[in-house]
């Protein structure tokens, strides 16, 4: 009888810790997709209520989650062509400009926000949440999200943390010594002189940039959000201030995959919480391709937001040929055949990335570098080449050269002689093996994994009704007072008084000497 009353009690404790739970992540893209229900399925494992915002719709949902379409963001891009890789060769677009990004991605938020599905479930007023957990996305518009349920905000970060985000939790790190994980120039610390100053450069624009849009972001989150707070009896916090209260950063990044730098308490890294370590079996023809391959596969995918069927003819064929004199195998993940394919390729238009990776037999994989694939090469302990086309993927590429465990190759007309001795030299050389199994050792020697640290988070920020406790207090202290610039102008205005009044004595002193010598 006590056993079933405790039973019971247990059972009722754990139905009241089910939070309701807002996910925002609302790009129009597989890899954002692909976080965002990364926090889906674990928080729905703990028990919660999850409300997802996605252009992408997760199949057969379970009955807690309720997901809230946004399938409309795919046309912001598609206007764009932004990822069209001919227009990306040809350096039409350019999605390592800053300003170019910045647009895109205010386009997608307005986007979010006019989508009736979104209005419905701001403006009715028996929508509650305990806590909004939203995608940072060069811009900070989501944040209104949490000012009209009333409750708590926690950002998600998808890459490395870096100058953007890390100001709206504490302050920005020096970029003396830090690469920023969004900027193109993937140099690494320690900087020249001339690092240095181009690294400043990079920071002062960003923040004029960012400055230059507000005024846009502001108009978007106010008449996205105002009228909804209102409705509710709720005043929303000005866009300023809004932006600056969120109650925890998660990022996806980790020290195993980027930089060593300081990081505020409320900022929690938790690279690889995606990756289920139930890895689905690989279907029968990859698995028998794999389990044959004497000399090892090499995997080579670009990616999900670039159609490979639009590289250039010459670019195809020569890779091609790359490919025909190896004696390993190769699993290509691209959208069409090609003619003249050598026996030792195989295109497949879907590949199991973690499946494929994961068996003993992969030596290589050829990547886009996106942070995703990164993480999981690092994960399964892979070495890499490089093929960077836009936005972090060049720095993330970089610094996997810079650890020791790739190689860069550009995308153009060389391509496919540096391929060549890019392969040359990873196969050649166990150093690049060595290197990446170090790293995914440090990545795999954590105390919590990832995983379980999401969760524990984002509970935390709800039973502490968003963690105050956490909150920097460098949000609260003006640049120039972190500087001491205001100590600095007192010093000088002292020094100058000091200046004027010995000057004055000086001239009084020799002004009443001489008038002396006349008396
Ligand atoms: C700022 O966030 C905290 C913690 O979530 C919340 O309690 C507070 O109401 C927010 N401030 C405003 C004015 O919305």
């Amino acid at each position: 009888m006590v056993y079933l009353k405790i039973v019971l009690m247990a059972f009722i404790v754990s139905l009241s810790n089910a939070y309701k739970i807002l996910v925002v992540f609302p790009i129009p893209g597989a890899s954002h997709s692909i976080l965002g229900q990364g926090y889906v399925n674990l928080l729905l494992k703990a028990g919660h209520e999850v409300t997802y915002v996605t252009p992408i719709f997760m199949q057969n949902p379970p009955a807690n989650l309720r997901q809230i379409n946004v399938t409309d963001n795919f046309q912001v891009f598609a206007q764009g062509d932004y990822f069209d890789i001919e227009k990306l060769l040809r350096k039409e677009v350019d999605l390592k400009d800053i300003h170019t990004l910045f647009k895109l991605m205010y386009t997608v938020s307005k986007s979010t926000l006019i989508n009736k599905n979104i209005q419905k479930l701001l403006n009715d007023p028996k929508e509650e949440f305990d806590v909004v957990i939203a995608e940072w996305m060069f811009n900070e518009i989501y944040s209104g999200f949490a000012g009209v349920y009333g409750c708590p905000l926690i950002w998600s970060s998808s890459v490395e943390p870096h100058q953007m985000v890390l100001s709206l939790i504490d302050e920005a790190p020096n970029p003396a010594y830090s690469t920023n994980a969004l900027l193109a120039s993937g140099d690494v610390p320690p900087f020249t002189f001339m690092q240095r100053v181009s690294k400043l450069w990079e920071f002062v624009t960003a923040r004029f940039y960012k400055w230059w849009v507000t005024g846009v972001e502001t108009e978007i989150y106010e008449s996205g959000f105002r009228s909804a707070a209102l409705k509710r009896g709720r005043v929303l916090l000005p866009f300023s201030e809004a932006k600056y209260n969120a109650s925890l950063m998660l990022g996806n990044s980790h020290v195993s995959l980027g930089q060593a730098i300081r990081l505020p308490q409320n900022y929690i890294p938790i690279a690889g919480y995606h990756i289920d370590s139930n890895i689905a079996p690989l279907p029968e023809d990859l698995q028998k391709i794999m389990d044959n391959a004497k000399h090892g596969v090499i995997y080579f995918s670009l990616g999900t937001m670039l159609q490979s069927s639009k590289l250039p003819q010459s670019i195809k064929a020569g890779v091609l040929d790359v490919f025909r004199e190896l004696k390993q195998t190769v699993i290509w993940k691209f959208e069409e055949q090609l003619p003249n394919r050598p026996q030792n390729v195989h295109i497949v238009r879907w590949a199991p990335q973690q499946s494929i990776l994961a068996h003993p037999n992969c030596v290589l994989f050829i990547t886009h570098g996106g942070l995703l694939s990164t993480t999981e090469t690092i994960y399964w302990g892979i070495p890499v080449i490089g093929m960077p086309m836009f936005a972090d993927q060049f720095n993330n590429v970089d610094t996997a050269v810079h650890k020791g465990f790739a190689k860069r190759v550009d995308l153009d007309l060389e391509t496919p002689a540096n391929l060549k001795a890019a392969i040359n030299d990873i196969l050649g050389n166990p150093r690049y093996r060595e290197r990446v199994k170090e790293l995914s050792f440090v990545y795999h020697d954590r105390p919590v994994p990832p995983s379980k640290e999401l969760v524990h988070w984002v509970e935390h920020v709800v039973k502490t009704r968003g963690a105050p406790h956490l909150r920097s207090p460098a949000l609260d202290v003006p640049w120039y007072q972190k500087m001491y610039l205001d100590l600095l102008v007192c010093i000088m205005a002292l020094l100058f008084t000091l200046h004027i009044i010995v000057k004055k004595l000086i001239c009084n002193r020799s002004s009443v000497t001489t008038e002396k010598k006349r008396s």
